[in-house]
């Protein structure tokens, strides 16, 4: 079905998952277009719209305005902005708000913000009276190309990153690349460090494109911002359409992410995700060329693609915290680390599966040179 909210994206992405395909709508000014989301893809009249105390005066209050206007019953649940905020206690004050506001299975999540909002809100909804259906309005580079895409949801808990969640698809992912105008430059630019993990897993054409635009997408140019999460969406939503439940290939997403969540957990989550998953990449790919796995010469091609996006100077950090948290990855077998390993830009190299198994000393060797800067 054409609607209104097809004809001013830019680009639609139809991303498969078990519970039916889902649209990604990407382009400037979609907002508007809400009400005529939801009334095609989540019909109800009572939304609960979840955002942090950052973004929820801003873009939070305008989506709740339109929806309400729109003639939408409208409850607006806040929470401090942060990755700190990303635990079971926000999960359970959030579904007590939601409880209190006398919502039910009726009802739709709306989050509006960053990776964190869509990781926690996606959680909220998945375990809500046991699931109720969520709409994503990602307003950050990151989770427009990546959190809000794939159904994943989750908590952070002492052990490590995301280690509790679901697989809750969205009905529809409303990315209006206009909001991104208002992101920190910084933020903005970190967040297309996963742009730079898509082409580098599965499209070297795309790596040379995030690279090529890396200035208009810092400088939020909606039109460029627009092609690059587009495409960056696209690849996801293909690899996600065959593995909506990581039991093999969607683990390529993962590149960077093994060392990358060990950092971030170690440094209490004082920098950034963008930030500790290209030092990842960087690691991962050298521990590749070590092994003769990947092409020599990918980690200087990731560092020049990264250096734009993100701070290349030492992590605060103990590096013995962060090899206890290699092992707690979700892609541990018998408890042990798995990486995945490109076998040159654009390509992940298979082993028995898509992760290999690498020798601690090596892992942690590599994690301790990355944190020194790169
Ligand atoms: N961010 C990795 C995934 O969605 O699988």
């Amino acid at each position: 079905m054409i609607t209104p909210v097809h004809e001013a994206a830019r680009d639609t992405v139809d991303v498969g998952a078990a519970a039916g395909v889902y649209p990604v709508f990407v382009g400037p000014d979609l907002l508007e277009h809400l009400p005529v989301v939801l009334s095609t893809y989540a019909p109800t009249r009572r939304v609960a719209v979840i955002s942090d105390d950052e973004v929820g005066p801003i873009h939070g209050a305008s989506v709740a305005t339109t929806l309400a206007d729109s003639g939408h019953d409208v409850t607006v649940l806040t929470f401090p902005a942060g990755e700190a905020s990303k635990t079971r206690t926000s999960w359970s004050i959030l579904t007590d708000g939601m409880l209190e506001a006398g919502l039910g299975r009726d009802c739709v999540v709306v989050a509006v913000g960053g990776g964190v909002t869509t990781d926690l809100a996606g959680f909220v909804a998945a375990t809500y009276l046991r699931g109720v259906p969520i709409v994503h309005v990602p307003t950050s580079t990151l989770a427009m190309i990546d959190a809000s895409v794939g159904g994943k949801t989750g908590v952070d808990v002492h052990a490590g990153k995301n280690l509790v969640g679901a697989f809750h698809a969205p009905r529809a992912v409303v990315a209006d690349t206009t909001v991104l105008a208002t992101l920190e430059r910084a933020r903005r630019a970190e967040g297309l460090v996963e742009a730079v993990k898509h082409g580098a897993i599965r499209d070297e054409a795309h790596f040379g494109l995030v690279v090529e635009r890396a200035e208009s997408l810092i400088a939020a140019e909606p039109m460029a911002c627009a092609e690059v999460v587009a495409a960056s969406v696209r690849l996801k939503a293909e690899v996600v359409a065959q593995d909506e439940f990581e039991e093999g290939v969607r683990q390529i997403l993962n590149f960077g992410h093994t060392i990358g969540h060990a950092i971030e957990a170690a440094a209490d989550y004082r920098i950034g995700h963008g930030r500790a998953v290209a030092c990842g990449m960087i690691a991962e790919a050298r521990l590749g060329e070590g092994l003769g796995v990947t092409e020599a010469g990918t980690a200087a091609c990731l560092i020049e693609a990264l250096a734009p996006l993100t701070v290349r100077g030492e992590v605060d950090l103990d590096p013995t915290k962060a090899r206890d948290f290699l092992g707690a990855d979700k892609k541990s077998r018998d408890g042990q680390a798995r990486y995945v390993l490109l076998r040159r830009i654009g390509e992940v190299a298979r082993d028995d599966g898509w992760t290999h198994e690498i020798d601690d000393e090596a892992a942690h060797a590599a994690l301790e040179a990355v944190v020194r800067g790169w």
